[in-house]
């Protein structure tokens, strides 16, 4: 399932297209890393970012915390297509998976209230653009469509605030900007419950969102140890305080 997701199964070659044509073939150690976008394959996060967050989902159902899991930021949906595997594999039917996206892409960079995004064009990328129907679509190729599965659509300054979620057992952010990070911070970390996993996908790689999880944290006084899953990926446990 996993490797099926990240495009290794199938060898998935880049979404990148070289010069002169054709797209960069398939490169087993970046997939690995989730250091390319594949072509057709669901999720960019790479093997082992996909790995940590279903040992994570795995984790908070064996030790019983409570809460939903949400991704902010799914792009075509595979690390929440996993999430919900996980649901299904064991048997839980009272948790949800929460997938909230603009599904139009990134929103051009506020740099007058988010200076750490200034530059940032990741919105000009048309490949970051994927419908909610496409999400959908890639849910139900692996039979896992239901109403376990609830769709936030917009950009997350208008959808998280008001999100119906009492609490969440799994928070993993991946929205790159500044702006994206915190507002997801803001809006869903007090819902995250005690020994809950908050998994942050760019951390290492964008100094953007390494900033607003930074300036959260420091804000908020979080000081729960930042473990590193690969060059880009972090995650740290909520505890009890
Ligand atoms: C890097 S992709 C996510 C990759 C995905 N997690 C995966 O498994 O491949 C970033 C996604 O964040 C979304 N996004 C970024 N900032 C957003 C915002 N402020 N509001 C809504 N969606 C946003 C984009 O539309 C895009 O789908």
């Amino acid at each position: 399932m996993r490797d099926s997701l990240t495009g290794i199964l199938n060898e998935d070659p880049a979404l990148e297209e070289r010069v002169g044509g054709g797209r960069n073939p398939f490169d087993r150690a970046k997939r690995e890393a989730g250091k390319d976008w594949p072509a057709s394959a669901l999720s960019m996060i790479g093997a082992k970012r996909m790995l940590q967050l279903q040992r994570a989902a795995e984790f908070v159902i064996e030790r019983g915390v409570p809460g939903d899991f949400i991704e902010t930021g799914v792009w075509r949906g595979g690390a929440c297509i996993l999430m919900r595997a996980v649901l299904a594999a064991r048997g839980v039917t009272d948790r949800r998976v929460w997938v909230a996206d603009s599904f139009r892409g990134l929103p051009p960079p506020d740099a007058a209230r988010y200076p750490k995004d200034a530059g940032n064009m990741l919105c000009v990328f048309d490949q970051l653009a994927v419908s909610a129907d496409e999400v959908r679509a890639g849910f139900a190729r692996f039979g896992l469509l239901d109403d376990q599965v609830r769709f936030l659509e917009g950009w997350f300054r208008d959808t998280l605030p008001s999100a119906p979620i009492d609490r969440l057992a799994v928070l993993r952010l991946d929205g790159d900007l500044y702006e994206s990070t915190m507002d997801a911070l803001v809006a869903l970390y007090d819902k995250v419950s005690p020994g809950g996993i908050v998994i942050v996908d760019d951390y290492g790689i964008l100094e953007s969102c390494r900033a607003a999880v930074t300036d959260f944290r420091r804000e908020r006084g979080v000081t729960e140890t930042i473990y590193r899953i690969d060059d880009s990926g972090v995650h740290w446990q909520r505890s009890a305080g």
